[in-house]
């Protein structure tokens, strides 16, 4: 569900705040996914873009979250800004951003993590680290005085929210949370205890 203002402005303050905060990775947020037989499993994986329709990461899409997505499109996103002391997680559902998407930001992508891109087979077994090496040599190689194009198994992912919620630290360990659920009219708004 498309966010609605007051969605928007709380994130968007938060970010800002953090990063006003001094805090270095204020766009790493803990992505969760859920296999086929439902078993959970979460790993880092940074904000790329915001906008009302929702939050993009970019990854290599046959990876283990790949994987998962490609089974079962729930996903959560948690982000954790200790420096301001808010916590958000966001609930929903990703869908392939579009190819065209995709080719944009990879192209603005410095050359090597193109390359990267192209090297990892991310999530299947490494035998050892000259391996990759020597793949990322190979590749260099191969598209040396060319542009790189954007590897068909790397793009992005965007989730769709239908839950938000907003916490606030607050003294005494009553943090302020709010929470919003999308149904089909729109946003819906309430407290939670702490
Ligand atoms: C700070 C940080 C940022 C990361 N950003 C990304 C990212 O944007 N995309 C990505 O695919 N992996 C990123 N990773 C690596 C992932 O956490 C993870 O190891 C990798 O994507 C493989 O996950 P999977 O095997 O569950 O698919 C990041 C890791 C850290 C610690």
């Amino acid at each position: 569900m498309r966010l609605n203002d007051e969605i928007t402005q709380r994130f968007s303050q938060g970010f800002d705040q953090a990063v006003a905060a001094g805090m270095p990775e204020p766009t790493a947020m803990t992505l969760s996914t859920v296999d086929e037989r439902g078993r959970p499993s979460s790993r880092v994986v940074l904000l790329k873009s915001w906008d009302a329709d929702g939050f993009v990461f970019y990854t290599n899409t046959r990876s283990r979250k790949g994987r998962h997505l490609a089974a079962n499109a729930g996903a959560s996103l948690l982000f954790w800004w200790r420096e301001n002391e808010q916590q958000v997680l966001i609930e929903g559902r990703a869908a392939p951003v579009s190819d065209a998407e995709a080719d944009a930001y990879f192209a603005s992508r410095p050359r090597g993590s193109q390359v990267g891109a192209w090297a990892s087979i991310q999530s299947s077994e490494l035998e050892n680290r000259q391996t990759l090496l020597d793949r990322v040599a190979e590749l260099e190689d191969e598209y040396r005085g060319r542009d790189i194009p954007r590897p068909p198994h790397w793009s992005g992912f965007r989730v769709d929210p239908d839950r938000i919620e907003f916490w606030y630290g607050r003294e005494f360990r009553l943090h302020e949370r709010i929470l919003f659920e999308a149904d089909r009219d729109g946003w819906t708004r309430r407290l939670l205890y702490p």
